[in-house]
C-alpha cells in the first residue's frame, strides 16, 4: 500500500509516481490493478460525472459519496479527496469538512490556494490531517482567473507561485499540486521544495503527473488540453483495455516517457 512516506521516499529516489482521477469501484479496482499510485477524487466530477460546465456546483457530500466508492475498492493507491468550492471559506468548516471525507476513506485532503490556507494546513496537520494543496491553475478561481489559463507566466507570478509553494510546505502541507503552468516554474518548485510534488500541465519535472481519467480514455468532448493524452487507443496498450490503458500510464510516468515536451507549456 501506497502511503505518504511512500511517496516521500519516491522523491528522494527520484522514482516518478502516477495519480488518476477516479470517481467509482470498479475503475478503482482497475487502478488498483495496473498498480496507480495514487487516486485523486476531484471536483472534476461536477463536470465528468456531473456534467455541469464548472467544479463549482459539487457538494461536499458528492465528494463523500464518490471517495467512499473508491475506498471501499481500492486498497492499494493513496487515496486523495478535493474539499470542493466554498467548504473550507472557514477553518471550521474546513475543520468539519476534512473530517467527514477522512472518514469516507480519503488519506489526504486536497485544497486550491496559496499562502492564505496556511492556516487551516496547519490546522488540519496537528488533527491528523495531511493536505495536498492546489496551485497554478486553480478551477475553484475559475471566475477570479476569467477562464481556464495558463498561469505563472510572468516573473512576478512565477515569483508568487514559488512563494506559496514554500509557505504552505513550511505550515505542513504534505503534498504540492501544480496545475497548467510553465515546465521550468514547476521544475523550480519541485527543487525547491521537500515534499513530493504532482503535476497537470506541468511538464515532465515534478515528482508525479495526474490526469483526468476521462481524458487519458479519450472520454472527452469538445477542445482536448494539449497536455491530455488518450492511453486507451495508444498503440502501445496491446489489449486496447481500460486496465491496459492505466498500466500503460502508470508505466509511462515511472519510465519518464509521459508527458512529452509536446504535452508542457513554456
Ligand atoms: O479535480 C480534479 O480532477 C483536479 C485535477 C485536475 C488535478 O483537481
Amino acid at each position: 500500500m501506497i502511503t505518504l512516506s511512500t511517496l516521500n521516499k519516491y522523491k528522494k529516489d527520484g522514482r516518478k509516481f502516477s495519480c488518476l482521477t477516479c470517481y467509482d469501484a470498479m475503475f478503482a479496482k482497475m487502478m488498483e490493478n495496473a498498480e496507480v499510485d495514487t487516486i485523486l477524487i476531484g471536483d472534476s466530477l461536477g463536470m465528468v460525472v456531473q456534467g455541469h460546465d464548472s467544479t463549482l456546483p459539487v457538494s461536499v457530500d458528492d465528494i463523500v459519496y464518490h471517495t467512499a466508492n473508491v475506498a471501499r475498492s481500492n486498497k492499494h493507491a493513496l487515496i486523495l479527496a478535493d474539499l470542493p468550492f466554498m467548504s473550507y471559506a472557514t477553518l471550521d468548516d474546513a475543520i468539519a469538512n476534512s473530517r467527514k471525507v477522512m472518514q469516507a476513506g480519503a488519506h489526504v485532503i486536497k485544497i486550491e490556494g496559496g499562502s492564505e490556507l496556511c492556516d487551516i494546513v496547519t490546522t488540519l496537520a496537528n488533527a491528523g490531517t495531511p493536505t495536498c494543496v492546489h496551485l497554478g491553475l486553480t478551477p475553484q478561481s475559475v471566475n477570479v482567473f476569467g477562464g481556464y489559463k495558463v498561469q505563472g507566466k510572468s516573473d512576478d507570478s512565477a515569483a508568487q507561485l514559488i512563494n506559496d509553494a514554500k509557505a504552505v510546505v513550511k505550515a505542513g502541507a504534505a503534498i504540492v499540486l501544480l496545475e497548467c503552468v510553465p515546465a521550468a516554474l514547476a521544475k523550480a518548485v519541485t527543487e525547491a521544495v521537500d515534499v513530493p510534488v504532482i503535476g497537470i500541465g506541468a511538464g515532465a519535472d515534478t515528482d508525479g503527473q495526474v490526469l483526468v481519467m476521462h481524458d487519458m480514455l479519450g472520454v472527452t468532448h469538445g477542445r482536448v488540453a494539449r497536455f491530455v493524452h488518450d492511453f486507451l487507443s495508444d498503440e502501445d496498450n496491446e489489449a486496447r483495455s481500460v486496465q491496459g490503458a492505466f498500466s500503460l500510464f502508470h508505466q509511462s510516468v515511472i519510465k519518464g516517457s509521459y508527458p512529452k515536451e509536446e504535452h508542457q507549456f513554456n
